[in-house]
């Protein structure tokens, strides 16, 4: 058995000789874009803004990847939650369901449009929630419920559907992490009320540094949240006589919008390719005893975000540090914790929000309750058992050998 280099044998990749490819994601089309846009600012003389032919450009497109519907440009995938939250113009201190493992920008919008996150517990075989977890937490306080699809792998939808149809709850589908993953053959994004994405650098697809996109099949819905994006202006309201409810302004602008543009051209290909590199190496770690790519409700094509991996931590002998480390070791590029729990950061347990004041626990408007803490322990369990490995588009037959043989000999050293 060959020694592994945690422990001074040579590495399956010698990062310092074989670099990574980078994943390339900014071209020179989409400079070109970013160009066009200043010409023409320079020509004409007037700067370029936002709600422009860009942008309106960028929304289309959009939309029409996503296979109609509305889409409203806003500047992160944050606003995105927060926008789409203010969309459904809920009273205050409604209850929302909120995901388990989430990025705290898909959970912190709640508290800022006056409303109380209830924090649902995870599949216990997946970073993501389920209607079995969020039915118990239902009460005659909740509106809404959001579903993140995180790593990319879809939610088990249809359940939660039913159950908001059945309590009259919206749902909000935050894609932040899954741009063109698919459940039932049907886009994400297009199952429940209204979706978010972020169009950060990460992320599948971008906008440039930061974006993100309100996405809804619901015309109504969708003037709301253009109103909710840009200071309450009253677009599509007859007779305007101003602002017609208070709001920030969380607006995408023409610029970024037309670096979207180009970027939404190519997701389909980039999806493609991080769904090839994905699928090989799960169907490759099927012949693994203690590695495998975490569960994935059935009927679904996850865009993976990134490979969440799970091991038997029984079937070896050193825990899911230890091995990840060794897997760093041996050249592969891992994140040994999901760990993205809101609810057990400070700023929840602390109920740091607007100065002292608790809001909205401790506010005496809210009826629930007032000490917050939740049920988690499946995703306590679901982040130990897993761990996850970085990919992008750009990996090639190497880098997924690469990953295979360096997961292979770690598991071969540390087998029980
Ligand atoms: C699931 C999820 N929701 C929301 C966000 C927030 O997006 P942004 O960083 O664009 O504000 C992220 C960011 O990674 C995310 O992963």
């Amino acid at each position: 058995m060959s020694k592994l280099a945690i422990d001074g044998g040579s590495p399956v990749r010698d990062i310092n000789v074989n670099t990574f490819p980078p994943r390339g994601l900014i071209t020179e089309a989409e400079k070109q874009a970013a160009l066009r846009v200043f010409d023409e600012a320079i020509s004409s003389g007037n700067a370029f803004g936002y709600n422009g032919k860009y942008e309106q450009q960028y929304e289309k497109d959009f939309a029409e990847f996503m296979g109609g519907g509305f889409a409203d440009g806003v500047n992160s995938g944050t606003d995105a939650v927060f926008v789409a939250l203010g969309a459904l113009d809920l009273d205050l201190f409604s209850e929302v369901i909120v995901p388990p493992i989430t990025d705290p920008g898909g959970c912190m919008p709640v508290i800022f449009v006056g409303c109380v996150p209830v924090v649902a517990d995870c599949d216990p075989r997946s970073y993501n929630t389920s209607a079995e977890q969020i039915e118990p937490l239902i009460t005659e306080r909740t509106r809404a419920i959001i579903v993140a699809h995180i790593a990319g792998d879809p939610v088990d939808m249809d359940p939660i559907m039913e159950l908001a149809k059945k309590h009259n709850l919206y749902v909000i589908e935050d894609c932040a992490q899954a741009h063109g993953a698919k459940y039932k053959g049907r886009l994400v994004g297009t199952i429940g009320d209204i979706a978010a994405f972020s169009t950060m650098f990460g992320k599948h697809h971008c906008t440039g540094g930061q974006g993100g996109v309100v996405y809804t099949r619901n015309e109504k819905l969708y003037w709301q949240a253009k109103r909710f994006a840009d200071r309450g202006k009253p677009f599509n309201i007859e007779n305007p006589q101003g602002n017609v409810q208070a709001a920030l302004n969380c607006n995408l602008n023409d610029l970024s919008a037309a670096i979207g543009s180009v970027q939404i051209k190519r997701l389909p290909e980039i999806i493609a390719k991080r769904r090839k590199i994905g699928e090989t190496i799960k169907k490759e770690l099927e012949s693994f005893k203690t590695v495998s790519l975490g569960w994935q409700v059935p009927d679904t094509e996850s865009v993976y975000w990134f490979l969440k991996i799970r091991l038997d931590l029984d079937a070896l002998t050193v825990d899911k540090e230890t091995f990840c480390k060794a897997l760093q070791a041996e050249g592969i590029f891992v994140n040994p914790s999901y760990r993205h729990i809101p609810c057990e950061a400070p700023w929840f347990r602390n109920k740091k929000t607007f100065g002292s004041s608790g809001f909205p626990w401790n506010a005496d408007g809210y009826k629930g309750e007032r000490n917050p803490q939740f049920k988690i322990d499946n995703a306590i369990k679901v982040t130990d058992e897993h761990f996850n490995i970085h990919i992008h588009e750009s990996f090639g037959e190497r880098e997924i050998s690469d990953i295979l043989e360096a997961s292979k000999k770690v598991e071969n050293a540390y087998l029980r």
